[in-house]
């Protein structure tokens, strides 16, 4: 059975003005980043196989120490102080060690639960022995990413994970989060800054862990009482910082914006193409183009739109090539008039403009679409506006930078990723759609979930709003963050991005072996590295520019191979050679312009070494 019953959001106050108003203590927003940039650019050794950077291990106080000092106060944490864990062996000692035997007294250690009025003292010593780890894998990768090619990354964590001395038991945490560690792109190295994956506050990372002890479900009440209240409620604040009235606006928490796109073109699917149809398309499905008087559907989308905008036109029956790329310009912003001239080419062909679907922060320049002049050419066709905020929605907490958004109130729907610009760890997507009787189509009855008898009763429920069942409270780790920090402290944060990314896009105009794409408008910027023009000049420039293609493609890889910085790379829209281009996506606060200048030297180290080997 389904109801309307996902339309009953947003009928409680809340705004952004209150979570503005509290002061950012400095404390938090300055955490000291970790050390070890410049000892990883500088002394990057290219040659140091992952396994013996893993198997250099020097044991230090392990977990064994931490959990057998914490102070017992409970009959819980008398069985854990008691506990011998055994974690003398280190990941990568040379000595494959004992299958670490769960004894007994372990046993209840690994089987304890997070909850309860005994799982926070069960926890302690085990984020112990995670705070360990991390800080002792961390130390040993000492730059962004460990060296090493993906073949010595898999044979390691092989060795740990499979490999006859793989490890076992209690020994386990510590072990595979050294490892895990060790082997990841840190985002919160100066010098990991290839895509939009930003190093998480550590506030934000108490905070989701609070909800991974407590693991409520936001399918109905009874598994999330507060967590449905708060979601509900920071949707409000959110839908008012988007530019909606949150008393009409709706919303949900997804896991990002490849979601958030894909409900947004749904509810688009069935709101548009249900009205030309006359069907309600979630009940029977598109009619084929063609039939029963169904126009063609369309979606339209820049050129530079993410390709998750192509995947839900596939998965919502629409298929991929429902979607029309708009031309866009230089910096990848979505040309108006040749949106007016696809959108007239739609109506000649008596096609459906189904969605209008605008970035807001495109992946690659951060570009954003020309939002106003997008909605009056939707609404002129009868088409739903969709905002891919994920990016640069982000921009609404900086002065700054918010009226760079300006129109984006007016979108019939809305993705913002806090994963991004941000500072959450993800999942952090959050899904807006200005006004909540638009959000019919997703609603559905459970009669396990919601019953009726029970929201008559007054028990809310969020099933509706959400394509999942199952569902995290990604929101409580953001409402934290926005209390302690409030929208200034984080505006502070987008803003010092966005100072590093004018000085590095600045760095790289200056360096004569270095070419800007074009100006950073949030805190990316494109460039290449330009090698050597050949002596040969009737080489031309197609030649020219596919040795800059190749040259560029390799020098990225040379840094990962060094582990001596981690940069994207992307190509331009267009055919042809010589739209290779590298990234720096700026996404963290701490790192200083000399860092940014650092790893731009990095760049061009990696291009000219490139050049020699070829
Ligand atoms: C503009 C834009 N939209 C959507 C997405 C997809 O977001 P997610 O990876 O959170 O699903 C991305 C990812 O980078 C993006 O840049």
């Amino acid at each position: 059975m389904r109801t309307g019953t996902g339309t009953e959001t947003g009928t409680e106050t809340g705004t952004m003005g209150a979570a503005a108003g509290v002061a950012v203590d400095a404390d938090v927003a300055g955490a000291a980043p970790e050390a070890g940039v410049d000892a990883g650019l500088a002394s990057a050794a290219p040659e140091t196989p992952v396994d013996a950077g893993l198997a250099s291990a020097a044991p230090e106080a392990g977990p064994g120490t931490d959990i057998a000092s914490a102070a017992p106060e409970t009959p819980v944490d008398a069985d854990i102080a008691n506990a011998t864990p055994g974690a003398g062996a280190r990941l990568g000692a040379q000595s494959a060690p004992e299958p670490a035997s769960v004894t007994e007294t372990d046993s209840e250690r690994v089987t304890a639960l997070s909850g309860g009025t005994r799982g926070s003292g069960a926890l302690a010593p085990l984020v112990d022995t995670v705070m360990d780890a991390l800080a002792r894998g961390a130390r040993r990768r000492g730059g962004p990413i460990a060296p090493g090619r993906p073949g010595d990354v898999a044979a390691t964590v092989g060795e740990v994970f499979g490999g006859p001395g793989a490890v076992t038991g209690a020994e386990a945490l510590d072990r595979l989060t050294e490892l895990l560690a060790h082997g990841s792109a840190d985002p919160a190295d100066a010098s990991c800054a290839a895509h939009l994956h930003c190093p998480p506050l550590a506030i934000a990372v108490a905070a989701d862990l609070a909800v991974s002890a407590l693991n409520p479900s936001q399918d109905s009440w009874d598994q999330a009482p507060a967590a449905t209240a708060l979601e509900t409620l920071l949707l409000q604040e959110l839908a008012a910082l988007a530019g909606y009235e949150p008393e009409q606006a709706a919303g949900v928490l997804t896991s990002g914006g490849t979601e958030s796109n894909l409900m947004g073109l749904m509810l688009a699917r069935d709101r548009v193409l249900g009205a030309a149809s006359g069907r309600q398309i979630e009940l029977t499905g598109v009619p084929g183009a063609g039939t029963e008087g169904a126009p063609r559907p369309r979606i339209l989308a820049s050129a530079a739109a993410h390709f998750s905008v192509q995947r839900a036109a596939a998965l919502l029956g629409l298929g991929e090539d429902a979607v029309l790329p708009v031309p866009v310009d230089h910096q990848l912003r979505m040309d108006p008039e040749a949106l007016a001239a696809v959108l007239d080419g739609c109506a000649e062909r008596g096609e459906l403009p189904v969605a209008v679907v605008a970035t807001a922060g495109t992946t690659d320049t951060g570009a954003i679409d020309p939002l106003r002049a997008c909605a009056a050419l939707a609404a002129e066709h009868g088409a739903w506006l969709h905002v891919d905020a994920a990016y640069g929605g982000g921009a609404l907490l900086s002065d700054q930078l918010a009226p760079l958004l300006d129109g984006l109130g007016l979108a019939d729907s809305v993705s913002l990723d806090w994963h991004k610009l941000g500072w959450q760890p993800a999942a952090a997507g959050v899904f807006l759609v200005r006004r909540s009787e638009t959000y019919a189509s997703l609603a559905r009855r459970a009669v396990y979930l919601n019953p009726a008898d029970d929201e008559e009763a007054g028990y809310p429920s969020l099933l509706g709003l959400s394509l999942r069942t199952t569902r995290r409270a990604d929101a409580f780790k953001i409402a934290v963050t926005l209390r302690t920090l409030g929208r200034e402290g984080l505006g502070r944060l987008v803003d010092a991005c966005r100072d590093l990314a004018v000085s590095g896009a600045r760095a790289v105009a200056e360096h004569p072996r270095l070419e800007l794409h074009s100006e950073p408008v949030l805190t990316a910027f494109l460039f290449r590295y330009l090698p050597e023009r050949p002596a040969d000049t009737a080489a031309g420039p197609a030649a020219y520019g596919a040795r800059c293609d190749a040259v560029n493609a390799a020098l990225r890889r040379r840094l990962l191979r060094e582990g001596s910085a981690v940069v994207g790379r992307t190509e331009l829209p267009g055919e042809g050679p010589g739209r290779v281009r590298l990234k720096l996506t700026l996404l963290n606060p701490h790192t200083t312009a000399a860092e940014v200048e650092r790893l731009l030297h990095a760049v061009v180290a990696a291009g000219r070494a490139e050049e020699e080997a070829r």
